[in-house]
C-alpha cells in the first residue's frame, strides 16, 4: 500500500500529489498533512510527503508538524519526496531528503517542480510511485 501526504497552498504540490494517487491504485492512502493519520501512514510500503518551499527554504507549516510528528518512526521505510518551489532550485526538498535519510529510511526518489508541475515532473511523479 502507498500513502500520499502532502501540503499545498496554491495547487502545485496538489497537482504532483494528485498524479502519485492516479499511479498508486486504488487503495492508496491519501490525505493532506493537516488531516493526516501517521499510524495509517506508517503501515505504507511506500511513503510519499509533498510541500513545497515556504519560509525560507522551509517546509509548509502544517507538513512540517506532520513530518515531524513520524519523523521518528520512519526506520526502514521507503520515501518519496515531492514539491514545488519558485526560486530557491528545490533546495529545501535537498534538505528534507537528509533529514529522511537520517532519520533511516531509504528515499526512492525526490520529484521537484518549479511553480506548476509540467507533464515531465508529473511523469517522473508516477514513476516514482508505480
Ligand atoms: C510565504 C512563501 C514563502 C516561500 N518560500 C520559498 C522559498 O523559500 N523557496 C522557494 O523556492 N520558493 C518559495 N516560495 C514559492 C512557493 O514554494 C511556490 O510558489 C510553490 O509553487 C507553491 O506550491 P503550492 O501551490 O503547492 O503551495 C514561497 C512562497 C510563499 C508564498
Amino acid at each position: 500500500m502507498v500513502a500520499i501526504v502532502y501540503a499545498s497552498t496554491t495547487g502545485n504540490t496538489e497537482a504532483l500529489a494528485n498524479a502519485a494517487k492516479e499511479a498508486a491504485g486504488a487503495d492508496a492512502y491519501f490525505s493532506t498533512a493537516d488531516s493526516a493519520d501517521s499510524a495509517e501512514v506508517l503501515k505504507a510500503d511506500l511513503i510519499a510527503l509533498g510541500s513545497p518551499a515556504m519560509g525560507a527554504e522551509q517546509l509548509e507549516d502544517s507538513m512540517e508538524s506532520f513530518y515531524s510528528s513520524i519523523e521518528g518512526s520512519l526506520s526502514g521505510k521507503t520515501v518519496v519526496l515531492f514539491g514545488s518551489y519558485d526560486w530557491g532550485d528545490g533546495a529545501f526538498l535537498e534538505d528534507w531528503k537528509g533529514r529522511v535519510e537520517g532519520a533511516g529510511a531509504s528515499v526512492k526518489a525526490v520529484v521537484k517542480a518549479q511553480l506548476t508541475p509540467d507533464d515531465a515532473a508529473l511523469s517522473e511523479m508516477k514513476a516514482a510511485i508505480a
